[in-house]
């Protein structure tokens, strides 16, 4: 496989998704991570910022650089001529959702979905259930990279403290 994306929101960044672009980057010789910007969905951290947090924590990975698009998935594929999406899958319940935008996505522009099944230490982690259990004072290290919990931590302050 050449070029594989993995796209998401990553709002911010945690351990499982860091499973899943060493374990693409394996398989790909290029991955690109691509963070979505959505202006209607709310988000704690700015797209800067999440692009700041992905592009220190993958620099060890050597073929993993990040990138942001707007719009549909399958454009920005067309656009850079890439053929393959990777995807971490948790839990059954990712699956309806992960299998319809898969089908959707083959069906708009021929590019494939691949799954790759999360490490058990990380599938019940999600960065909604990160920030929510964070917010409240609840100890999420170990499941996020360090500098991005630093960030988190600090964020939920400054938020809180508002
Ligand atoms: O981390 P998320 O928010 O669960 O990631 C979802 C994402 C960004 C992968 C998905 O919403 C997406 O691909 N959005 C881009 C718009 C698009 O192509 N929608 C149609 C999907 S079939």
């Amino acid at each position: 496989m050449r070029t594989a994306v993995c796209p998401g929101s990553f709002d911010p960044v945690t351990n499982g998704h860091l499973d899943v672009f060493a374990r693409a980057s394996e398989m790909a010789d290029e991955v690109v991570v691509a963070v979505l910007i959505n202006k209607t969905k709310s988000s704690l951290f700015t797209v800067e910022e999440r692009i700041e947090m992905l592009e220190e924590t993958v620099a060890p990975l050597g073929n993993v650089r990040i990138d942001a698009f707007h719009g549909l998935l399958v454009d920005y594929c067309r656009d850079h001529g890439i053929k393959a999406i990777v995807k971490g899958l948790r839990a059954v319940s990712d699956f309806d959702y992960e299998l319809q935008m898969a089908q959707m996505n083959y069906r708009l522009a021929g590019v494939e979905t691949l799954f790759i099944s999360t490490n058990p230490l990380y599938s019940y982690i999600s960065s909604s259930l990160i920030k929510e259990v964070a917010t409240y004072g609840g100890d999420v290290s170990g499941l996020l990279p360090d500098p991005v919990l630093e960030r988190l931590s600090a964020k939920i302050s400054a938020t809180l403290g508002k």
